[in-house]
């Protein structure tokens, strides 16, 4: 039998909380052979509540589950963990700047970075989700030197699914027949979603969905602007936002990295940028990614038409921008 791996949740009193941590004891996001032991870390006011997340845990009998710690102490929660999945942080209030929430979600991640070099595993794999997730999951590699960078990545394959679920809507094709959109850059508003070497698999072969969409205006417009906004698009129609697809697409990301890209297939992952595709170095920016061995390396050669390299660069002028701010919140 497997050894467990030991799982880490932050921010599992939440929404995308108790949508992900069955996900994860039903082997969704490390496979049904997997056994698990849950750290779940969340704040004092929201610690009833997570108990109540563990007794739901226990009831369940699940039987991948051998062990679930449930704490309001970050190096308790962090303690020898393999997997870290960073979902708390501090959402943005009405009436607040977007100064003040920068600011207090860079100290919860300096902090978190700390305990995880501390007391994870060694190289314990990181995905942050909670917002702004990118420039979180930047301030946690600046203040976890130890950890290596690569491990440290955010999740945009929300968004990515976000783009071959239209794509499939569009074409009334099988989702699963569509493969190698490409988010790059920020998990915001100028994310571009990018569908240049996207393909669906037909019964006549591969076909290329620029081909076979045959709409330019749909593809670099409304296409877009609805991955784009689809987060907003769920909050209004649910009033909270979206857990069940989050959750799902962050064992999409672990599971893929983890157990390896298929063949000729890629993935979306916001990593630290090597300068691939004169995207700056230093910035988390979401590339396409294979994965294999437990690594990801990003897609090279891919050709960049005029409209996408504009869009490439807009989406990292923000990030520096967010870069910027989140180190003016340090100082
Ligand atoms: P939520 O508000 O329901 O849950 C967040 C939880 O984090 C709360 O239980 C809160 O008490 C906890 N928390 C706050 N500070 C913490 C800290 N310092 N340590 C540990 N836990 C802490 O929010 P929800 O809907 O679960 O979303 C979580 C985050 O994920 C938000 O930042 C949201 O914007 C983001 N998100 C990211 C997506 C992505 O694709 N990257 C998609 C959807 C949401």
């Amino acid at each position: 039998a497997k050894e467990p791996v030991r799982v880490l949740v932050t921010g599992a009193a939440g929404q995308i909380g108790y949508a992900l941590v069955p996900m994860i004891a039903r082997g969704v996001m490390l496979g049904t052979d997997q056994p698990v032991i849950l750290h779940m870390l969340d704040i004092p006011p929201a610690a009833e509540a997570l108990n109540g997340v563990k007794m739901e845990l226990v009831d369940a009998a699940f039987p991948l589950i051998k062990g679930v710690v449930a704490t309001t102490d970050a190096v308790e929660a962090c303690t020898g963990v393999n997997i870290a999945v960073m979902v708390g942080g501090f959402p943005r209030k009405e009436g607040m700047e977007r100064k003040d929430v920068m600011s207090k979600n860079v100290s919860i991640y300096k902090a978190q970075a700390s305990a995880l070099e501390q007391h994870a595993a060694p190289n314990c794999k990181v995905l942050v989700v909670a917002n702004p997730a990118n420039t979180n999951a930047l301030i946690l590699k600046e203040f976890a030197p130890s950890i290596p960078a690569k491990n440290i990545t955010c999740l945009t394959r929300l968004d990515h699914n976000r783009a071959l679920g239209q794509i499939s809507e569009k074409l009334n094709v099988q989702v699963s027949d569509v493969k190698n959109v490409i988010i790059w850059g920020n998990h915001s508003s100028s994310q571009y979603p990018d569908v240049n070497h996207a393909t669906v698999n037909t019964a006549a072969g591969e076909k290329p969905v620029r081909e076979l969409v045959k709409d330019d205006a749909w593809l670099n417009g409304e296409f877009i602007t609805t991955v784009q906004q689809r987060g907003a698009a769920i909050i209004k129609a649910r009033k909270l936002s979206s857990a069940l697809s989050a959750a799902s697409s962050a064992c999409d990301h672990i599971r893929d990295w983890v157990l390896g890209t298929p063949e000729g297939t890629w993935v979306s992952m916001g990593v630290y940028s090597d300068g691939s595709y004169n995207v700056p170095a230093g910035l988390i920016y979401s590339f396409p990614v294979t994965c294999r061995n437990g690594e990801w390396t990003i897609v090279q050669g891919l050709s960049i038409d005029e409209f996408s390299r504009k869009k490439l660069d807009l989406t990292a002028e923000e990030l520096s921008e967010e870069k910027a701010l989140a180190y003016s919140c340090l100082s």
